[in-house]
């Protein structure tokens, strides 16, 4: 068997983060060797060594960094990805133009994959809109999303790479967010003409499935050459 790949976990603090915590304990092909957290700070938690964000430089080597945290946090930690020449796997949200634009600089010297769903559904939901604007010219296009109320983003960044897919077959989408509650992630596509109305809905009820789906990237990103990959990519 092939040694368990190395993560650094960075935005471990959050719900995101204590996800992939739990399911990388249970599994063999992988394991958290450090940590990143704010509210952390530099210690060891539960056998894991926390490293102050902006301290990369003391870090034990690792395979792969997997990020979800905020946008304030994620030029630092793509720059420890490329310092340490390892995979980057990123699910952060709310993004600028520049930070995409690093993204695919970065690109050029390790492998990265970042994408805003990590779940399977999804992806196979964007193919389905796509198909749907594509065969449906002139309709209306309207994606809906609610997610819990700590979300900041919005439109969330998987309406946005809905949008993206129902743009590239002709269509003009709209957004419209809820965030309230508890809900994990609802998506929404919505075609309309006069009379008759199509709805394609995602529904995530457990933000384990987002982890899984970063593990399933970690894992099988390491080891690859450089480039920008897609979920879809690894199968
Ligand atoms: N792509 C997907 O499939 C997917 C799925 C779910 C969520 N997301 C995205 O993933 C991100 C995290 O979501 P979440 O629900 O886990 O959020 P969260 O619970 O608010 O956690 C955010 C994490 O980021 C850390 N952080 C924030 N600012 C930081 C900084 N300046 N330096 C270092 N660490 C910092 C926080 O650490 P401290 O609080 O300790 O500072 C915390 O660990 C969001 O962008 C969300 O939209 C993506």
């Amino acid at each position: 068997m092939n040694a368990p790949v190395r993560l650094l976990v960075h935005g471990a603090s959050g719900r995101m983060g204590q996800s992939l915590l739990r399911q990388c304990a249970d599994r063999d092909d992988c394991t958290v060797v450090a940590a990143v957290a704010r509210s952390v700070g530099q210690r060891v938690v539960d056998g894991i060594p926390y490293v102050a964000p902006g301290g990369f430089e003391g870090m034990p080597a690792v395979d792969a960094i997997i990020d979800f945290s905020l946008p304030d946090a994620f030029d630092a930690i793509l720059g420890a990805a490329e310092a340490r020449g390892v995979a980057f796997v990123s699910g952060t949200t709310g993004l600028s133009d520049a930070q995409r634009a690093a993204l695919d600089a970065a690109a050029g010297r390790i492998p990265v994959l970042w994408t805003a769903n990590f779940s399977l559904g999804v992806a196979l939901l964007g193919e389905l809109v796509e198909r749907a604007a594509a065969a449906l010219p002139g309709w209306d296009c309207d994606i809906v999303e609610a997610h819990h109320v700590h979300k900041l983003d919005a439109p969330s960044g998987t309406a946005l790479a809905l949008g993206g897919c129902a743009q590239s077959a002709g269509a003009s989408p709209r957004y419209a967010s809820l965030r309230t509650g508890d809900i994990v992630g609802e998506h929404t596509v919505q075609f309309a003409t006069a009379g008759e109305r199509i709805e394609l809905v995602h529904r995530a009820t457990n933000r384990d499935i987002f982890a899984r789906g970063a593990l399933y990237a970690a894992t099988r990103l390491v080891g690859r050459p450089p480039g920008r990959y897609r979920l879809q990519d690894l199968f």
